[in-house]
Protein backbone atom coordinates (compact mmCIF):
# COMPACT_ATOMS: atom_id res chain seq x y z
CA UNK A 1 0.00 0.00 0.00
CA UNK A 2 1.33 3.63 -0.71
CA UNK A 3 2.10 5.69 1.97
CA UNK A 4 0.50 8.89 -0.11
CA UNK A 5 -3.14 9.20 0.22
CA UNK A 6 -5.28 8.02 -2.62
CA UNK A 7 -8.13 9.65 -4.35
CA UNK A 8 -9.78 9.35 -7.93
CA UNK A 9 -12.60 10.35 -9.77
CA UNK A 10 -14.43 8.13 -11.17
CA UNK A 11 -17.04 8.17 -14.67
CA UNK A 12 -17.59 6.87 -17.81
CA UNK A 13 -15.79 8.37 -20.47
CA UNK A 14 -13.05 10.92 -18.26
CA UNK A 15 -10.44 11.34 -20.43
CA UNK A 16 -11.05 14.94 -20.58
CA UNK A 17 -11.48 15.12 -16.66
CA UNK A 18 -10.64 18.58 -14.88
CA UNK A 19 -10.62 17.20 -11.63
CA UNK A 20 -6.98 15.51 -11.20
CA UNK A 21 -5.62 18.75 -12.33
CA UNK A 22 -7.89 21.11 -9.96
CA UNK A 23 -6.79 18.46 -6.97
CA UNK A 24 -3.28 18.46 -7.56
CA UNK A 25 -3.31 22.41 -7.57
CA UNK A 26 -5.26 22.29 -4.49
CA UNK A 27 -3.01 19.79 -3.01
CA UNK A 28 0.22 22.07 -3.92
CA UNK A 29 -1.93 24.98 -2.49
CA UNK A 30 -2.74 23.59 1.06
CA UNK A 31 0.66 22.07 1.05
CA UNK A 32 -1.38 18.24 1.60
CA UNK A 33 0.37 14.88 0.24
CA UNK A 34 -1.81 13.16 -1.81
CA UNK A 35 -2.72 11.67 -5.39
CA UNK A 36 -5.56 12.03 -7.71
CA UNK A 37 -6.16 10.19 -10.50
CA UNK A 38 -9.05 9.33 -12.85
CA UNK A 39 -10.20 6.13 -14.03
CA UNK A 40 -12.77 4.91 -16.54
CA UNK A 41 -15.31 2.94 -14.95
CA UNK A 42 -18.28 1.99 -16.50
CA UNK A 43 -21.35 1.28 -14.44
CA UNK A 44 -21.51 -2.27 -14.11
CA UNK A 45 -18.28 -2.18 -12.73
CA UNK A 46 -18.92 0.69 -10.49
CA UNK A 47 -19.64 -1.18 -7.05
CA UNK A 48 -16.41 -3.79 -7.57
CA UNK A 49 -13.87 -0.75 -8.45
CA UNK A 50 -15.11 1.46 -5.96
CA UNK A 51 -14.48 -1.58 -3.37
CA UNK A 52 -11.53 -2.53 -4.54
CA UNK A 53 -10.10 1.42 -4.44
CA UNK A 54 -11.15 1.66 -1.16
CA UNK A 55 -9.77 -1.84 0.08
CA UNK A 56 -6.23 -1.30 -1.84
CA UNK A 57 -6.14 2.12 0.62
CA UNK A 58 -8.21 5.07 -1.16
CA UNK A 59 -9.61 7.37 0.96
CA UNK A 60 -12.28 9.48 -1.53
CA UNK A 61 -13.43 8.95 -4.47
CA UNK A 62 -15.62 11.75 -6.80
CA UNK A 63 -18.21 10.41 -9.03
CA UNK A 64 -19.07 11.68 -12.12
CA UNK A 65 -21.56 11.04 -15.00
CA UNK A 66 -23.16 8.58 -15.42
CA UNK A 67 -22.11 7.00 -12.14
CA UNK A 68 -23.52 9.82 -9.41
CA UNK A 69 -26.86 7.70 -8.75
CA UNK A 70 -25.00 4.43 -8.30
CA UNK A 71 -22.70 5.87 -5.57
CA UNK A 72 -25.79 7.31 -4.09
CA UNK A 73 -27.08 3.63 -3.49
CA UNK A 74 -23.75 2.46 -2.46
CA UNK A 75 -23.06 5.24 0.34
CA UNK A 76 -23.71 3.31 3.56
CA UNK A 77 -24.65 6.75 5.04
CA UNK A 78 -25.69 10.17 3.23
CA UNK A 79 -25.59 13.53 3.93
CA UNK A 80 -28.46 15.44 3.73
CA UNK A 81 -27.88 17.40 0.46
CA UNK A 82 -27.03 14.04 -1.14
CA UNK A 83 -30.77 12.45 -0.43
CA UNK A 84 -32.56 15.36 -1.13
CA UNK A 85 -30.88 15.27 -4.69
CA UNK A 86 -30.91 11.12 -4.64
CA UNK A 87 -27.38 11.10 -6.17
CA UNK A 88 -23.54 11.62 -4.99
CA UNK A 89 -20.33 12.59 -6.27
CA UNK A 90 -18.23 12.42 -3.16
CA UNK A 91 -17.49 9.52 -1.81
CA UNK A 92 -15.35 9.48 1.38
CA UNK A 93 -14.02 6.36 4.04
CA UNK A 94 -15.32 7.02 7.49
CA UNK A 95 -12.62 5.95 10.34
CA UNK A 96 -15.15 3.30 11.13
CA UNK A 97 -14.87 1.80 7.82
CA UNK A 98 -17.89 3.17 6.36
CA UNK A 99 -18.66 4.70 2.97
CA UNK A 100 -20.32 8.39 3.54
CA UNK A 101 -21.89 9.84 0.31
CA UNK A 102 -22.08 13.59 -0.33
CA UNK A 103 -23.06 15.68 -2.90
CA UNK A 104 -21.25 18.78 -2.97
CA UNK A 105 -22.43 19.74 -6.68
CA UNK A 106 -25.23 22.69 -5.42
CA UNK A 107 -23.34 24.19 -3.20
CA UNK A 108 -20.53 24.37 -5.87
CA UNK A 109 -22.98 25.94 -7.98
CA UNK A 110 -24.23 28.39 -5.31
CA UNK A 111 -20.78 29.69 -4.34
CA UNK A 112 -19.74 30.23 -7.82
CA UNK A 113 -22.92 32.86 -8.21
CA UNK A 114 -22.51 34.19 -4.97
CA UNK A 115 -19.05 34.41 -3.77
CA UNK A 116 -16.99 33.73 -6.89
CA UNK A 117 -19.53 36.07 -9.85
CA UNK A 118 -21.15 38.03 -6.58
CA UNK A 119 -24.82 37.40 -7.65
CA UNK A 120 -27.80 38.12 -4.85
CA UNK A 121 -30.40 35.74 -5.24
CA UNK A 122 -32.29 36.35 -2.40
CA UNK A 123 -35.86 38.19 -4.10
CA UNK A 124 -34.70 37.27 -7.35
CA UNK A 125 -36.41 35.16 -10.48
CA UNK A 126 -34.43 32.29 -11.16
CA UNK A 127 -35.06 29.81 -14.31
CA UNK A 128 -33.51 25.98 -14.72
CA UNK A 129 -33.79 24.86 -17.95
CA UNK A 130 -34.18 21.33 -17.80
CA UNK A 131 -35.22 18.53 -15.36
CA UNK A 132 -32.51 15.60 -15.47
CA UNK A 133 -30.46 14.73 -12.63
CA UNK A 134 -28.39 17.91 -12.57
CA UNK A 135 -31.09 20.22 -12.02
CA UNK A 136 -32.04 17.46 -9.03
CA UNK A 137 -28.82 18.58 -7.45
CA UNK A 138 -29.26 22.15 -7.64
CA UNK A 139 -32.84 22.82 -6.26
CA UNK A 140 -32.27 22.87 -2.77
CA UNK A 141 -29.13 24.76 -2.37
CA UNK A 142 -30.69 27.37 -4.74
CA UNK A 143 -34.04 27.35 -3.09
CA UNK A 144 -32.06 27.65 0.45
CA UNK A 145 -31.03 31.59 -1.07
CA UNK A 146 -34.56 32.61 -0.56
CA UNK A 147 -35.09 33.86 -4.50
CA UNK A 148 -38.84 35.18 -4.88
CA UNK A 149 -39.63 32.10 -7.24
CA UNK A 150 -37.67 29.30 -9.08
CA UNK A 151 -39.39 27.51 -12.49
CA UNK A 152 -38.10 24.20 -14.00
CA UNK A 153 -38.87 24.44 -18.09
CA UNK A 154 -38.27 21.24 -19.36
CA UNK A 155 -38.68 19.76 -23.23
CA UNK A 156 -40.49 17.03 -21.45
CA UNK A 157 -43.05 19.10 -19.33
CA UNK A 158 -44.23 16.24 -16.93
CA UNK A 159 -40.58 15.83 -15.36
CA UNK A 160 -40.56 19.28 -14.94
CA UNK A 161 -43.17 19.27 -12.77
CA UNK A 162 -42.75 16.19 -10.97
CA UNK A 163 -38.95 17.30 -9.98
CA UNK A 164 -40.74 20.87 -8.69
CA UNK A 165 -43.72 18.46 -6.11
CA UNK A 166 -40.52 16.90 -4.74
CA UNK A 167 -39.26 20.27 -3.66
CA UNK A 168 -42.37 22.57 -2.88
CA UNK A 169 -41.69 22.18 0.93
CA UNK A 170 -38.49 24.58 0.47
CA UNK A 171 -40.03 27.19 -1.21
CA UNK A 172 -41.42 28.60 -4.05
CA UNK A 173 -40.77 26.41 -6.96
CA UNK A 174 -43.26 25.56 -10.11
CA UNK A 175 -42.44 23.41 -13.27
CA UNK A 176 -43.68 23.03 -16.65
CA UNK A 177 -42.52 23.24 -20.07
CA UNK A 178 -40.48 25.49 -22.50
CA UNK A 179 -43.55 27.03 -24.24
CA UNK A 180 -45.06 27.90 -21.02
CA UNK A 181 -42.11 30.21 -20.52
CA UNK A 182 -43.65 32.86 -23.07
CA UNK A 183 -44.23 36.59 -21.19
CA UNK A 184 -41.88 35.57 -18.41
CA UNK A 185 -38.57 37.05 -17.90
CA UNK A 186 -36.15 35.59 -15.08
CA UNK A 187 -32.96 37.60 -13.17
CA UNK A 188 -30.71 34.34 -13.28
CA UNK A 189 -31.17 31.21 -16.13
CA UNK A 190 -29.19 28.23 -15.37
CA UNK A 191 -28.98 25.75 -18.13
CA UNK A 192 -28.88 22.19 -16.61
CA UNK A 193 -29.91 20.40 -20.03
CA UNK A 194 -27.58 18.00 -21.70
CA UNK A 195 -28.52 20.59 -25.10
CA UNK A 196 -25.15 22.06 -24.65
CA UNK A 197 -22.69 19.33 -25.12
CA UNK A 198 -24.44 18.84 -28.63
CA UNK A 199 -24.07 22.74 -29.13
CA UNK A 200 -27.98 22.86 -29.38
CA UNK A 201 -29.78 25.37 -27.41
CA UNK A 202 -33.29 25.02 -25.98
CA UNK A 203 -35.95 27.02 -27.74
CA UNK A 204 -36.03 30.63 -25.50
CA UNK A 205 -38.56 33.30 -26.07
CA UNK A 206 -37.65 37.16 -26.42
CA UNK A 207 -37.35 38.89 -23.27
CA UNK A 208 -36.98 35.82 -21.26
CA UNK A 209 -34.04 37.02 -19.59
CA UNK A 210 -34.81 40.08 -17.18
CA UNK A 211 -32.50 43.67 -17.95
CA UNK A 212 -29.32 43.20 -16.23
CA UNK A 213 -30.20 39.55 -16.01
CA UNK A 214 -27.30 36.62 -15.65
CA UNK A 215 -26.72 33.41 -17.65
CA UNK A 216 -24.75 30.25 -16.28
CA UNK A 217 -24.41 26.86 -18.03
CA UNK A 218 -23.62 24.01 -15.46
CA UNK A 219 -21.77 22.39 -19.09
CA UNK A 220 -18.37 23.46 -19.64
CA UNK A 221 -15.77 23.00 -22.70
CA UNK A 222 -12.88 24.12 -24.55
CA UNK A 223 -14.60 26.85 -26.05
CA UNK A 224 -17.70 28.81 -25.02
CA UNK A 225 -21.00 26.54 -25.32
CA UNK A 226 -23.96 27.78 -27.56
CA UNK A 227 -25.79 28.84 -24.05
CA UNK A 228 -22.86 31.13 -23.39
CA UNK A 229 -23.07 32.70 -26.29
CA UNK A 230 -26.58 33.32 -26.62
CA UNK A 231 -26.35 34.82 -23.16
CA UNK A 232 -23.71 37.12 -24.51
CA UNK A 233 -26.07 37.92 -27.78
CA UNK A 234 -29.26 38.39 -25.37
CA UNK A 235 -26.98 41.12 -23.32
CA UNK A 236 -26.76 39.42 -20.02
CA UNK A 237 -24.80 41.38 -17.48
CA UNK A 238 -23.05 37.70 -16.50
CA UNK A 239 -22.75 34.81 -18.89
CA UNK A 240 -20.45 31.84 -18.22
CA UNK A 241 -19.60 28.35 -18.11
CA UNK A 242 -19.78 25.82 -15.42
CA UNK A 243 -16.29 25.92 -14.38
CA UNK A 244 -16.16 27.81 -11.84
CA UNK A 245 -18.91 25.29 -10.00
CA UNK A 246 -16.33 22.47 -10.76
CA UNK A 247 -13.49 24.03 -9.06
CA UNK A 248 -16.44 24.68 -5.93
CA UNK A 249 -17.52 21.23 -5.93
CA UNK A 250 -14.26 19.88 -5.95
CA UNK A 251 -12.88 22.35 -3.01
CA UNK A 252 -15.82 21.04 -1.16
CA UNK A 253 -15.13 17.36 -1.81
CA UNK A 254 -11.43 18.21 -0.60
CA UNK A 255 -12.79 20.15 2.36
CA UNK A 256 -15.01 16.62 2.92
CA UNK A 257 -11.64 14.63 2.96
CA UNK A 258 -8.82 16.44 4.41
CA UNK A 259 -10.21 19.23 6.51
CA UNK A 260 -8.87 21.86 4.78
CA UNK A 261 -10.62 24.66 2.33
CA UNK A 262 -8.32 25.33 -0.88
CA UNK A 263 -8.84 28.71 -1.42
CA UNK A 264 -10.82 28.56 -5.44
CA UNK A 265 -10.12 31.58 -7.15
CA UNK A 266 -6.63 31.11 -8.52
CA UNK A 267 -7.23 27.39 -9.89
CA UNK A 268 -10.03 29.13 -11.84
CA UNK A 269 -7.86 31.94 -13.05
CA UNK A 270 -5.39 28.58 -14.21
CA UNK A 271 -8.23 26.89 -16.01
CA UNK A 272 -9.67 29.77 -17.50
CA UNK A 273 -6.02 30.73 -18.74
CA UNK A 274 -5.25 27.40 -20.17
CA UNK A 275 -8.50 27.29 -22.03
CA UNK A 276 -7.94 28.57 -26.06
CA UNK A 277 -10.10 30.97 -25.93
CA UNK A 278 -11.43 33.28 -23.57
CA UNK A 279 -14.25 31.94 -22.01
CA UNK A 280 -15.46 34.87 -20.48
CA UNK A 281 -15.57 38.59 -21.65
CA UNK A 282 -13.87 40.89 -19.74
CA UNK A 283 -16.62 42.26 -17.56
CA UNK A 284 -18.56 38.82 -17.19
CA UNK A 285 -16.75 37.12 -14.31
CA UNK A 286 -16.46 40.17 -11.82
CA UNK A 287 -14.33 39.64 -8.61
CA UNK A 288 -16.82 38.95 -5.48
CA UNK A 289 -18.08 41.93 -4.06
CA UNK A 290 -18.68 43.94 -7.24
CA UNK A 291 -22.48 43.30 -7.39
CA UNK A 292 -23.85 45.66 -9.65
P1 LIG B 1 -28.47 14.87 -16.46
O1 LIG B 1 -28.55 13.81 -15.42
O2 LIG B 1 -27.08 15.19 -16.89
O3 LIG B 1 -29.26 16.08 -16.13
P2 LIG B 1 -30.54 13.67 -18.06
O4 LIG B 1 -31.17 13.10 -16.84
O5 LIG B 1 -30.42 12.83 -19.28
O6 LIG B 1 -29.07 14.19 -17.76
O7 LIG B 1 -31.31 15.02 -18.41
C1 LIG B 1 -30.95 15.77 -19.48
C2 LIG B 1 -31.86 17.00 -19.53
O8 LIG B 1 -31.53 17.73 -20.70
C3 LIG B 1 -33.31 16.66 -19.63
O9 LIG B 1 -34.05 17.65 -18.95
C4 LIG B 1 -33.56 16.72 -21.14
O10 LIG B 1 -34.91 16.99 -21.49
P3 LIG B 1 -35.98 15.78 -21.57
O11 LIG B 1 -36.38 15.48 -20.16
O12 LIG B 1 -37.09 16.34 -22.37
O13 LIG B 1 -35.28 14.63 -22.25
C5 LIG B 1 -32.70 17.90 -21.50
N1 LIG B 1 -32.30 17.94 -22.92
C6 LIG B 1 -31.44 17.13 -23.56
N2 LIG B 1 -31.28 17.52 -24.84
C7 LIG B 1 -32.06 18.63 -25.01
C8 LIG B 1 -32.33 19.51 -26.12
N3 LIG B 1 -31.75 19.32 -27.31
N4 LIG B 1 -33.18 20.54 -25.93
C9 LIG B 1 -33.76 20.73 -24.73
N5 LIG B 1 -33.57 19.93 -23.65
C10 LIG B 1 -32.72 18.90 -23.79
Amino acid sequence: MSRIDRYAVFGHPISHSQSPRIHALFAEQTEQALAYTAQDVPPELFEPEVRRFFREGGKGLNCTVPLKKLAFRLADRRSERAERGKAVNTLALRADGTILGDNTDGVGLVRDLTVNLGLILEGRRILVLGAGGASRGILAPLLEQRPERLVIANRTPDKAVRLAGEFGDLGPIAGGGLEELAGESFDLILNATAASLSGELPNLPEGILAPEGSCYDLAYGRAPTAFVRWGWNTGAAISVDGIGMLVEQAAEAFHLWRGVRPETGPVIAVLNAERKSPLTEPATRRPAGTDP
